[in-house]
């Protein structure tokens, strides 16, 4: 059997638990542009304008940053065929978890379950303040900067509000690093969707399923620079192939009862 796809399904067919690894590559095919790829968020934004130094030191970076996720939220992206396809790894009883770095929220949208859903670098979906941690709808927070407050603080403690993800100089937390190493560990097949894997630590994900035994196969568009360790790479449009993938796994899986 040399086609990777066929690899794929008769790993997923051979596996009881699956861990899902997604990057912003699951979301391009929704809309929503990766960071790293030719006219990538990070061609048209200076990373350092979203460290956590930058935020709570600049004003002017605060409003730009404010700015994108109203970009973000206001667009209104959708799930697409990989969201989907992921969301029918569980409906199966295959999937362990999805550990996302992505912070638009999809997974969710898409159908999987609250508790299987991992996201390492946050959400858009809140505000967090970061003297308190008080947790509000990022939309209510949108709203009040649209009627005229700018530079939004905490009603309760005064601190900084921001968007509830990890920025570049953030701490991870910890856990949701926990739990994401434990289902890394104990999982026997490991899928990176959309990663092109050079952000650590949530990179580390992949190196610590396989040295745990587990099976490693990496969906991307372009190589990455674990492609040397999985067992099967499959370079193509995640929306293509996780569609094709599940319908092949729902064809050959021995029929339920
Ligand atoms: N199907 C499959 N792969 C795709 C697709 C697609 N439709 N579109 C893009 N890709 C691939 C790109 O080739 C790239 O290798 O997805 C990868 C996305 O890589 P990055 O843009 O680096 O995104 P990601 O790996 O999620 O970045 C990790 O970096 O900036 C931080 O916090 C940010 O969470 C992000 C982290």
């Amino acid at each position: 059997m040399d086609d990777p796809i066929d690899q794929v399904v008769q790993l997923i067919l051979e596996a009881g638990k699956v861990v899902v690894f997604t990057g912003a590559g699951v979301s391009t095919e929704s809309g929503i542009p990766d960071f790293r790829s030719p006219g990538g968020i990070w061609s048209r934004y200076d990373p350092e304008d979203f460290t956590i130094q930058r935020f709570v030191a600049d004003k002017e970076a605060r409003k730009r940053n404010w700015q994108v996720r109203r970009e973000l939220v206001s667009a209104n992206y959708q799930p697409n065929p990989a969201h989907y396809a992921i969301v029918e790894l569980e409906k199966l009883g295959k999937l362990s978890c999805v550990i996302t770095q992505n912070i638009d929220g999809l997974h969710h949208t898409a159908g999987n379950s609250e508790e299987n859903i991992i996201e390492l670098h946050g959400t858009i979906k809140f505000s967090k303040c970061l003297e308190c941690d008080d947790r509000l709808p990022l939309v209510d927070v949108l709203k009040r900067i649209e009627e005229g407050e700018e530079d939004p603080h905490c009603r309760k403690c005064g601190g900084l509000l921001k968007a509830a993800t990890v920025s570049f100089g953030e701490a991870m937390p910890q856990d949701k690093m926990y739990q994401a190493e434990r289902h890394s560990r104990e999982c026997d097949l490991f899928i990176v969707i959309g990663s092109s894997l050079v952000v650590y630590p949530a990179a580390s994900m992949p190196l610590i399923a396989k040295r745990a035994g587990a099976k490693l196969v990496i969906i991307n568009y372009t190589p990455t620079e674990m492609d040397s360790r999985a067992d099967v790479v499959v370079h193509a449009k995640a929306g293509e192939v996780m569609g094709a993938i599940l319908e092949k796994v729902k064809q050959k899986r021995p029929s339920a009862g």
